[in-house]
This record gives structure tokens, C-alpha cells and sequence, in this order.
């Protein structure tokens, strides 16, 4: 609960304490952190939390999503584009700002529900004078090319003019603060006037040539009537600046209001940018400011009425879960089927803004129970991407389509091969060349949104040319060994990154399996039941029917390591002779401490893992192995995993429940749910952990509601509540209809069904119809 009282105006807008996060004191050293909790996107665009006034820490980035571009750098990576976040106000040359001013009281707060960003600043300059002011700022999701701020501005003690600048900064560049790495990725094609006021700057980026146009219009109000005086714009190099001033009366509040829009070349024209943007200011101001923000907040009430995971009795971690899906839901865009969800979201820069394995793994299933046309276009975007991938396995030397590990725009590779270490030196980068189970992670995802969803159309026209794509590559990576009689992926990197490449990762081989045996029997279904499906996509790949005789082999005969004559599953050939150090011991957080030989030894020659490997299998395949091979694995490899990727945590209360270890399961999701809220990685400035927020989702549903689908489809519900809860409700879309499950202390399931068709549900063991 916050000490910190808004005005009316604001507070009225607050939605309850369960939907707010806040930030009550001003750390300079914190900023980079906040900027990325308190990042505000809409899908289109993602801005990350800075300060208006601008502060001396800051990374003050703006994404546009599928914006990429290279340049001098490593890769292709999200742009950084014109901010126009810029706001500053001047009393007789002084600026109100939170590090030029003393602070008397300071708030921002994250509405998740109505997904703005709120603040409160009173602040006394040298002179002694004191200014209130608070704001709100929000990037609309009913129009995603309106973006807006609203300043209420109060001279507590002092009369006098109020100077303000508004400013769209053009020359913010990539990797501000990594002296190697820093990087523009566009050029200015425009900086101009907006029209008869505002400004309006339009970039380019480097390789591509596209362009993107920004504008602003800022107007000021007092008792609802226009005074910003002496308005004029002028051009700064690479900023625009538009600059006004306010005659203000001590203890009379003044609304200063910053209208914004951007668009890009993908949405019209170039020539035709400036006029887009300049028209679509002004329709901004005439529907308003807080009428946007109502249309807005009404577009998110809807999400999370589908969106929402309701707890009671555990309203801390309720609020945590509720900030990893707002960040989710946020950045899925049901409208573009040619953008992905990068690993840290619209928020920061690591990762370039690059799709992993973590979007089909850990987002997709949130997407598809919830957001089903957004997973579309996540399966349509790799669809798209498909020849790209057809070329990189040919590149590689491989047939058939092998996805890039770091995926952009155009489909090609964009992991680096090469990297700078903060001394300088430089480091070989092997990923892209060995982790290769991202492509039987877009074929797992495909079989999971189609059992999902049942998007057949999907999987008949676009889906099975995919897959039989990913068939064909797994069955040429892997190499006959002929002594043994079996097939084998030598040279591989499996999830756990600390051991890399090894011979036969465990995880890799059962998904190549899983994935040729998938898409033999969706080929032979595919002949039978739809013979012109089949066809077209005969036709389209070439696939044969001694192609198809090859994979049953390869598939049949590929090599599965386990400890001979126990059910301990091998992470990959000759993991059990490495050195068997576990973790013995756990810091104040209940969380594993590095073990001491790793002081002296590099992971790579322990067993310790940096992430769930064969515990991944285990959550992917379950269906695959017995009970007891789940427990004994499950309590073998959670003794070795550092948790050293926010990847992991989520997956081993996911398995930690089904088999039977719910203390763990508890701990691990606290600390998924709250790994960005608090930093637990320590790296929380540089975005948002975008996989683990699909993590936490999928620890509450399957985990702890147990939600799946038996192997006929059926959705099954068998809940394992944590004792710290009473209740738990959420919905799903599930065959055409909308469920509501609300699980008790009790483990009892209640299923409504607000819209669709009747289905039928498997409750603890008992199937009904809902
Ligand atoms: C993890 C990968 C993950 C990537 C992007 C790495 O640290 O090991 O599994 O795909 O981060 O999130």
C-alpha cells in the first residue's frame, strides 16, 4: 500500500492497489531498472520508463517491433528510433527537475490495468521554490499511433512564467552506455515543423531505408482554456524542440499536454509520412487526451478480463504474476503477422530484440489459450520466415528448414558469431553453430497451438509444410553410426549452455525424435483424410515416400543416453563421468549458492547446469516416460541447476508438481514471478526477462491449476493448490468457447463456460460437460 496520495485528477484514475507498482523514492542508480519495469507498449511500439526531464542515467529507448537494422554492429537488432519523450520545464532558466531540484516528495506508480504510467513530483528549486507536478503517460492501444502525456503542473509558492520545451530527440542511438557497441541505426531524413506548430522528425534506417515518422503537438490549459504563449519550434541538429511558456498563479494548476504520433513506411508511404502523422495529431486532439486514455484503458480492461490469474490469499505474489503478464500481454500484437516477441520484450536492448525458442516454449502457450489470434500470428510469422530457414539449413550444410537460433526480420541467423567482453577481449560465439533444437521448438509449437486452438486451416495450408521442413532437417543432422547400429547428433548444444557442444544432448535427440515421429503420422492422416492438402504440400516440398522411410528409420534407431539399468536419463553422452558436484547450499532466499568447485573448475567439466535440460524434456514430453523416471530425474537434475537463465526456475515448479515436490514448486515460482520486480538476475535494466513471463504463466495454469490436454485433446484439470491459497480463477478459450476455472484450497475445480459451444472437460479424473 503507498503512503502517496494523488491529486484527485490522478487518483481518480488509479485502479486498485493489486493492479499498482510503485516507485517511492528516487535512486539515480536505479533508473535503468525502472525504465524497463515501467516500459509501456502496445504491441506496435514499446518505450521504456524514463524521465521526461531526462536524468544522467538513463537508456531513453523507443522500439518500433520488426524495425531492425545492423549496420556496424553484430547484428540485426531493433532500432532504436526518435524519442519523444522529452518534457522540460523552466522557471527563470532553472529546471524543475527530479536531479537539479531538491526532492519533497516523489512517486511513479504502473497502472497495470489501465496500463499507464503515473507520478507524482514536488520538487524545490535553488530559489526556493516549490512545484507540484504529476503526470500520466500512456501509448494507446485503441490506436496504436497515438501516444500521449499529460502534465498537471502546480507552482506551489510563486507566480511568475513557466518555460516549457517539448522535444523529440532523434539522435538516441543503440548501446548508449557500452562504449563498443554503440550504434545508430538510422539517419534524419526530416526535422521540420509539424505544421503550423509541433514538431515532426522522420529517420531512416541505415541498411534498409525505411522510414519512420514522429511528431508532437503540445498544448497547455488552465481552467480548460488554451495558454501556452510564445510558441515556436526550432531545429537542433538532430532534435526538434517546440517551446512555449505559461503565465502561472501560485497554487493554480495548469494541464500541459503532449500529443504524439508515429508511424512507419510498412503502414504508408514515405512521401506520405509527415501528412499521416500531422493528421493523425490533430484527430488525436479533437477525440482528446483522456477520451484516448478511456478508449484505451478500455481495450486492456478486456485483455485482462481473459488475461487475468486471480489469487486470493497471496496478494504480493498476485500482483507479481499480474506484472508479468501485463508486460506479455502487452508486447503480443494480434494485428502483424510478421513480428515476433523478442527475448526482453519492447523493453530494453539485450538480445537485439531477437525471437529464441523461448517464444514457442514458454510465450506461445499463454498466447494460444488466451490471445489465440496473436499466436496465429506468431505461427505465421515463422511461416514467413520459412524460406530464410530453408537457406540456412542448406548454408549449414543440412536439408530441409533449420530456424536461426536469434531470429529478426528477414529469418537469417542473427545470433553473432563473434562478441567483445567488457575487457576487451574477444570471444567466439558458439551458439548459432551448435544449439539447434529451436527448430523442433517451432515444430512443437506448431503441434501445440493446432492441439490448442484447432486451427486446421493453419496447419493444412502453412503448418505442415513447416513441419515437413523440420522433419527433413532433423533426419540429415543426424549421422549413422554404423558400429553401433543408431543415429546420433554429435557436435550440439542442448539447453543447459554451460556444456557446449557435447555428443548426443539428450533433449535435442528426443525432439528431433518427437519431430520426425509427429509429422510421419500427421503426413499419413493428411493422405487419407485430406488428400488435396496432401498433395499441394507433396508437391510444394517434394517429399517422397522413401524420404518418409528414411525418418522412420532415423527416428527408430536414434540414440536416447540413459544409465544402463536405472531410469536416470543422461543429459548428454559422458555427462555421469564429469565431475559430480551438486549444490549444497542455498542463500537467505532459499536459492542455490555456487557451488565452491566451481572456483577452480569451469561448470563445462561439472555437472552442474546452467538451466532445465532433461527437465525440459520431462515438462515438453511427459507423456513420454513414467512417474517414477519424472521423480528420479526431477530430483537428480534439481540438484545440479544453477538457475543460471530465468528460463529455468519456471519449469522446475511446473515438473517439481507433477511429481509430487510442491515445497520447491512454491519457492521457484515466487522467485519467476518476482525476478525483474526485484533484480534478481541482476540484470533487469537491460529488459524485461520475456520467456519467464510466459514461465510464470504456465507454472500457475498447468502447474498449480494442473491444466492440460489429455492425448485425445480433452482439456484436463487436476489442481495441486499451494496451502498459501484459497482461491484461483482465470480463464482459457479452449475448442470455440470461453472457460472460467476457479480453483479451491481444496483442490476442487469449478468450470463455467462464458461463451461458445458445450466441451467436454476432464475435472480430477471425472470427465464432464461444461
Ligand atoms: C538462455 C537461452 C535463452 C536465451 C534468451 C539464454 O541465457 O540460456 O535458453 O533462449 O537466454 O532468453
Amino acid at each position: 500500500m503507498s503512503k502517496i496520495m494523488f491529486s484527485e485528477n490522478l487518483q481518480s484514475k488509479l485502479h486498485g492497489e493489486e493492479w499498482l507498482i510503485w516507485q517511492e523514492q528516487y535512486e539515480a542508480k536505479e533508473n535503468l531498472k525502472y525504465e524497463s519495469l515501467f516500459a509501456l507498449s502496445n504491441g506496435y511500439l514499446g518505450i521504456r520508463g524514463s524521465h521526461e526531464e531526462g536524468t544522467k542515467i538513463t537508456l531513453p529507448y523507443l522500439y518500433i517491433n520488426g524495425v531492425f537494422d545492423k549496420s556496424e554492429t553484430f547484428m540485426r537488432e531493433l532500432a532504436t528510433l526518435p524519442n519523444w519523450l522529452g518534457i522540460k520545464l523552466y522557471v527563470e532558466k532553472e529546471l524543475i527537475g527530479i536531479e537539479d531540484c531538491e526532492i519533497v516528495e516523489f512517486a511513479r506508480v504502473l497502472d497495470m490495468k489501465g496500463a499507464f504510467l503515473g507520478k507524482r513530483v514536488h520538487l524545490r528549486d535553488s530559489k526556493g521554490r516549490e512545484t507540484l507536478i504529476e503526470g500520466i503517460r500512456f501509448v494507446s492501444r485503441n490506436n496504436v499511433h497515438r501516444m500521449g502525456i499529460k502534465l498537471h503542473v502546480t507552482p506551489l509558492n510563486y507566480s511568475g512564467i513557466i518555460e516549457v520545451e517539448s522535444i523529440i530527440d532523434g539522435s538516441i542511438i543503440n548501446f548508449y552506455d557500452a562504449p563498443r557497441f554503440k550504434v545508430k541505426h538510422t539517419y534524419m531524413t526530416a526535422n521540420e515543423k509539424l505544421a503550423t506548430d509541433g514538431c515532426y522528425i522522420e529517420v531512416a534506417t541505415r541498411e534498409n531505408h525505411l522510414h519512420v515518422g514522429c511528431g508532437c503537438r503540445i498544448e497547455a490549459y488552465a481552467d480548460g482554456k488554451p495558454v501556452l504563449g510564445n510558441r515556436m519550434t526550432s531545429i537542433f541538429g538532430e532534435q526538434c524542440i517546440e517551446f512555449g511558456d505559461i503565465h502561472v498563479e501560485e497554487g493554480k494548476e495548469v494541464e500541459i499536454v503532449k500529443y504524439v504520433s508515429m508511424y512507419t513506411e510498412r503502414e504508408c508511404p514515405a512521401y506520405a509520412l509527415h501528412t499521416t502523422v500531422e493528421k493523425e495529431i490533430e484527430q488525436f486532439i479533437e477525440t482528446g487526451f483522456e477520451e484516448e486514455l478511456k478508449l484505451h484503458e478500455a481495450v486492456y480492461a478486456q485483455m485482462w478480463e481473459n488475461a487475468d490469474l486471480k489469487i486470493t490469499g497471496d496478494a504480493e505474489l498476485n500482483q507479481a504474476i499480474r506484472f508479468n503478464i501485463f508486460h506479455l500481454m502487452s508486447t503480443g500484437n494480434e494485428h502483424d503477422e510478421h513480428v515476433n516477441v523478442g527475448a526482453k520484450l519492447l523493453t530494453g536492448e539485450e538480445y537485439g530484440g531477437h525471437a529464441f525458442w523461448d517464444t514457442e516454449l514458454f510465450m506461445l502457450p499463454f498466447f494460444a489459450w488466451v490471445f489465440p489470434k496473436t499466436a496465429q500470428n506468431l505461427e505465421n510469422y515463422r511461416y514467413h520466415l520459412l524460406d530464410a530457414a530453408r537457406a540456412n539449413a542448406h548454408k549449414n550444410g543440412y536439408k530441409g528448414a533449420q530456424y536461426p537460433w536469434e531470429s529478426a526480420d528477414d529469418g537469417t541467423e542473427q545470433c553473432p558469431d563473434w562478441t567483445i567482453e567488457p575487457d576487451g577481449t574477444c570471444y567466439r560465439c558458439y551458439v548459432a553453430v551448435y544449439e539447434h533444437h529451436v527448430t523442433a521448438a517451432v515444430a512443437y509449437g506448431i503441434c501445440n497451438y493446432i492441439k490448442i486452438t484447432q486451427d486446421m486451416e493453419f496447419l493444412y495450408s502453412k503448418g505442415a509444410e513447416i513441419l515437413t521442413e523440420t522433419a527433413r532437417f532433423w533426419a540429415s543432422r543426424c549421422e549413422y553410426n554404423q558400429a553401433q547400429d543408431r543415429y546420433e547428433i554429435n557436435q550440439v548444444t542442448g539447453p543447459d549452455e554451460w556444456h557446449e557442444p557435447v555428443n548426443n544432448n539428450l533433449y535435442t535427440n528426443y525432439l528431433a525424435r518427437w519431430n520426425l515421429r509427429y509429422v510421419l503420422s500427421l503426413l499419413t492422416a493428411m493422405k487419407e483424410e485430406k488428400a488435396d492438402a496432401y498433395r499441394a504440400l507433396v508437391e510444394k516440398t517434394g517429399l517422397t515416400e522413401c524420404e518418409m522411410e528414411t525418418w522412420r528409420e532415423v527416428q527408430e534407431k536414434i540414440y536416447l543416453p540413459r544409465k544402463e539399468g536405472t531410469k536416470l536419463l543422461e543429459q548428454f553422452e559422458g555427462y555421469f563421468e564429469l565431475d559430480n558436484v551438486t549444490i549444497e547450499q542455498y542463500d537467505e532466499n532459499d536459492w542455490p549458492v555456487r557451488p565452491e568447485a566451481l572456483k577452480t573448475k569451469k561448470a563445462s567439466e561439472t555437472q552442474i547446469t546452467k538451466q532445465a535440460d532433461v527437465v525440459m524434456l520431462l515438462h515438453l514430453l511427459s507423456e513420454e516416460f513414467d512417474e517414477e523416471t519424472m521423480k528420479e530425474n526431477y530430483t537428480y537434475y534439481e540438484k545440479r541447476a544453477l538457475h543460471g537463465s530465468s528460463l529455468s526456475p519456471s519449469i522446475f515448479s511446473v515438473m517439481g508438481l507433477k511429481v509430487g515436490d510442491d515445497s520447491k514448486a512454491y519457492r521457484y515460482l515466487r522467485r519467476a514471478a518476482f525476478i525483474d520486480l526485484l533484480n534478481m538476475q541482476g540484470n533487469t535494466r537491460e529488459g524485461i526477462h520475456a520467456a519467464n513471463t510466459g514461465g510464470v504463466w504456465q507454472t500457475v495454469v498447468f502447474g498449480f491449476a494442473g491444466v492440460s490436454q489429455r492425448e485425445d485433446g480433452m482439456l484436463k484439470v487436476r489442481p495441486n493448490m499451494p496451502k498459501e491459497w484459497q482461491n484461483l480463477t482465470f480463464r482459457l478459450h479452449y475448442r470455440g468457447a470461453w472457460l472460467e476455472i476457479t480453483v479451491d484450497g481444496a483442490n476442487q475445480a469449478e468450470i463455467k463456460r462464458l461463451a461458445g459451444e458445450a466441451v467436454e472437460v476432464e475435472v480430477n479424473g471425472v470427465v464432464k460437460e461444461i
